[in-house]
């Protein structure tokens, strides 16, 4: 299998980025889980306090997929209808907006954000950013949850395609050979 895309199915970069986010994303899931319903038990103990590293982690490879993505634009397993294309791109605006807004969010509180032992954020003493606070507040929550809806559908999808008399089996182009 080489590095790059091809016609036929994803390459080993592809594959890393969309198998290795899958497993990352289940996990700010279960964070997100624990805070919306276990508030104040020991399984939002466990889980909440990752929430933000993982976040951050997650916005970092989105931006490397987003880019290695537009690199091999011409040269990919063509979608297999325009429900598919259009699934997808929503998937990728929904994992770059949704830790974009909560980053900012942050930004806009005036607290420091430290990660990984790296300052992201230093802080300030003036006024919050109220409009950060207030987009972030309005819209993280909400699209994250879409976002997990719309992952939900993606791998119905995939695998309807896979047993579907009718259509291509799309699973080998990133699972498989
Ligand atoms: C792809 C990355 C992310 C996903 C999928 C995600 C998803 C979610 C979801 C579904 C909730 C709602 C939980 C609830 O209703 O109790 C939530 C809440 C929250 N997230 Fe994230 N998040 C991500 C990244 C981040 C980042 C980078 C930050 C900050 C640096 C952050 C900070 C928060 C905070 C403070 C809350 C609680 C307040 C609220 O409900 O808006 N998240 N997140
Ligand atoms: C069990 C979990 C999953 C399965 C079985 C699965 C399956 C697949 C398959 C078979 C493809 C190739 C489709 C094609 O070429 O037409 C694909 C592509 C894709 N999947 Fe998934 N997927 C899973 C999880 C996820 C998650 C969690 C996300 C992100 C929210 C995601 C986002 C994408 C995107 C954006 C593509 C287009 C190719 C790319 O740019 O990476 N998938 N998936």
């Amino acid at each position: 299998m080489s590095i790059k895309d091809n016609k036929q199915s994803y390459g080993r970069v592809s594959r890393v980025l969309h198998w290795g986010m899958a497993l990352l994303l289940l996990w700010q899931f279960l964070s997100a889980a624990s805070h919306f319903f276990f508030d104040d038990t020991a399984i939002e103990a466990f889980f909440w306090p990752t929430h933000k590293p993982m976040g951050l982690l997650l916005f970092v490879l989105i931006i490397i997929r987003i880019i290695w993505a537009l690199m091999n634009v011409s040269n990919r397993p063509p979608s297999i209808n325009w429900l598919a294309r259009l699934g997808h791109i929503t998937l990728y605006v929904l994992m770059l907006a949704i830790p974009s807004l909560g980053l900012l969010r942050q930004y806009g509180s005036g607290r420091s954000f430290e990660v990984f032992g790296i300052t992201v954020f230093s802080g300030f003493e003036s006024e919050k950013i109220q409009w950060t606070l207030d987009l972030g507040g309005l819209l993280h929550g909400e699209l994250g949850w879409l976002l997990l809806a719309l992952t939900i559908g993606h791998v119905i999808m995939s695998y309807w395609h896979k047993k579907s008399k009718t259509t291509n089996n799309v699973m080998p182009r990133m699972w498989g050979k």
